[in-house]
């Protein structure tokens, strides 16, 4: 039996390079993997947590398919699809409320944050991770490959899913595992590098977007927030410099010990053009392919993937919502 693998990110805009590195890379990787069976969403439900303008939700949707296909995702050997159209994530969501509690959705702190920023909160946002759980649970995956952020939300359905099983004396849900790297789990803000890069933060200097051109990447990263000890050193101490280190890292498979070694005797300068060199060359050819995707004539292959993903998804998530409502006491007349 093939190792169950689902994960998914919010359409909301461009995507970053935490993104990317954090998530969407490692997709591409496992996708080659036959041990794996791999299913990729566009978490559409999630968005309307926050508020959305419908022109532009319609456009984010489909951009992330796009950017999931720019990035490499072969639909041929994934599924891909968007989480609205199937109608069982809002349905588990719902089912999966009557056995979390408040006190453990209070203690996400991913909802702390975002709830700090606005002034109206919605339920739906402090809801969140049980919709989450949802799409998790559904497709019965083994592992969940996401950044650092998101482990705290695995975690409760983890413990959601052993407390259903529990309460109906049968393994109904598998007990899913996050699947994190190392390295490039939490890609840090170029601006505060002590905060994790965010496709919502106000400050644009500090995210590198998908998208962004080679002159735009190499001012922001020129620009990005360092120490003043001019050495190029991994430590805990120059989170700036740790983070320019783990991302050219992760984008030119050499080690930090190489890393070191090639710009030991090179002050930020040099160090941060060869970053920018490397990201933007990295971001090239995603960008050409995005480009090639966005012309009208591409429109009905996107939607034939997003169709023929959501039967695909349809079919399997159906079959574990009906082995819920059977186990809670539904569906029998
Ligand atoms: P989202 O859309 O915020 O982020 C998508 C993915 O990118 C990772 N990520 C990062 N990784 C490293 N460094 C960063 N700075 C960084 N920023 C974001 C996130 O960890 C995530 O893997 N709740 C999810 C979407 C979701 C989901 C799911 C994921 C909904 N249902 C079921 C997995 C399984 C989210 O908002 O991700």
């Amino acid at each position: 039996m093939k190792k169950q693998i689902l994960s998914g990110i919010q359409p909301s805009g461009i995507l970053t390079l935490g993104n990317y590195l954090g998530a969407l890379r490692n997709w591409v990787k496992i996708q080659d993997d036959e041990n794996y069976d791999c299913k990729f969403f566009v978490a559409d439900l999630h968005a309307i947590t926050v508020s959305q303008d419908p022109e532009t939700l319609r456009n984010n949707i489909k951009s992330i398919i796009m950017q999931y296909l720019a990035c490499g995702l072969d639909a041929e050997k994934n599924t891909i699809f968007i989480q609205s159209h199937v109608h069982e994530h809002a349905e588990l969501g719902w089912l999966l409320n009557n056995y979390t509690y408040m006190g453990e959705l209070s203690r996400m702190t991913q909802f702390k944050d975002k709830s700090k920023k606005q002034e109206n909160v919605k339920v739906g946002l402090f809801d969140y991770p049980v919709l989450m759980a949802a799409d998790i649970l559904l497709y019965s995956a083994d592992f969940v490959p996401v950044g650092q952020d998101q482990k705290q939300h695995i975690e409760i359905t983890r413990d959601i899913a052993q407390r259903f099983n529990s309460l109906y004396k049968k393994e109904i849900f598998k007990i899913p595992e996050p699947f994190i790297t190392a390295n490039t789990a939490k890609i840090m803000s170029l601006q505060e590098p002590t905060k994790k890069m965010s496709k919502s933060d106000e400050n644009k200097e500090a995210t590198i977007f998908l998208l962004d051109s080679r002159e735009v990447i190499t001012k922001k990263i020129k620009k990005a927030v360092t120490d003043s000890e001019n050495v190029v050193r991994y430590s805990d101490d120059k989170p700036g410099i740790k983070n320019l280190i783990n991302i050219y890292s992760a984008v030119t498979d050499k080690t930090v010990a190489e890393i070191e070694e090639e710009f030991k005797d090179s002050g930020y300068g040099k160090f941060k053009q060869a970053v920018a060199d490397a990201v933007a060359d990295l971001l090239e050819p995603i960008q050409a392919k995005y480009a090639e995707l966005a012309l009208p004539e591409n429109d009905e292959y996107i939607k034939e993937i997003c169709k023929k993903g959501a039967a695909v998804a349809h079919e399997i998530a159906s079959k574990k919502l009906k082995e819920v409502q059977e186990a809670i006491g539904y569906r029998t007349i």
